[in-house]
């Protein structure tokens, strides 16, 4: 069983530990993380999975940004500890914190990642949403959360300030 419940600043440090194991080395560098500099979170959507034994075991985090100067929310990093995955601990929190966000009227959320996983989730491929390079195209994948919330959004992705 997982506890599952919005990340404090008690949590961020294990949190880190835990993004450092599951992604290589040198994941700041990614174009993502250029977005995210400077932006606080949305701390309404960062959830934290503790296990029976209080380890924390999964994690997930939201920022906004401006997709051609419209609002939308930057879903990522989400890892689930190496020894948890495969439980759907993964699921839970994409699903879990998408239902939140849908709660809170945010409209339309992205990420950059591997289409064969978030598919089941509803994300799919963006025409037309510029990540700063280097990012394949094929992997900038976004779910509206509101009916039609992409329709007519493309441009390059920026930082919200
Ligand atoms: C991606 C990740 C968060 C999934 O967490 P999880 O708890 O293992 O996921 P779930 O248990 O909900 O789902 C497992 C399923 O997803 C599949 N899956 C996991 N990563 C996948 C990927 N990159 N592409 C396609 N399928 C993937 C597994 O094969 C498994 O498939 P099955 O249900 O057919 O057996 C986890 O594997 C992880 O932390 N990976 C390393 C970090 C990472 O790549 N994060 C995502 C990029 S931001």
């Amino acid at each position: 069983m997982f506890q599952i419940e919005p990340e404090t600043s008690q949590d961020s440090y294990e949190v880190e530990w835990l993004y450092d194991t599951c992604f290589a080395p040198g994941r700041e560098a990614l174009s993502s993380y250029r977005l995210r500099e400077g932006v606080p979170r949305v701390a309404e959507l960062c959830l934290v999975a503790r296990d029976e034994n209080d380890i924390v075991a999964g994690a997930i985090r939201y920022w906004p940004v401006l997709v051609g100067g419209t609002r939308a929310l930057l879903l990522g990093p989400v890892a689930v500890h190496p020894t948890r995955q495969g439980e759907g601990l993964g699921a839970l929190l994409m699903n879990e914190s998408l239902h939140r966000a849908r709660e809170l009227g945010w409209h339309r959320v992205m990420l950059v990642g591997d289409e064969p996983y978030y598919r089941r989730f509803g994300f799919s491929k963006l025409e037309g949403v510029e990540m700063p390079p280097p990012t394949n195209p094929d992997r900038v994948l976004g779910i509206a959360l509101q009916d039609g919330a992409w329709l007519g959004v493309a441009g390059e992705v920026t930082r919200f300030l």
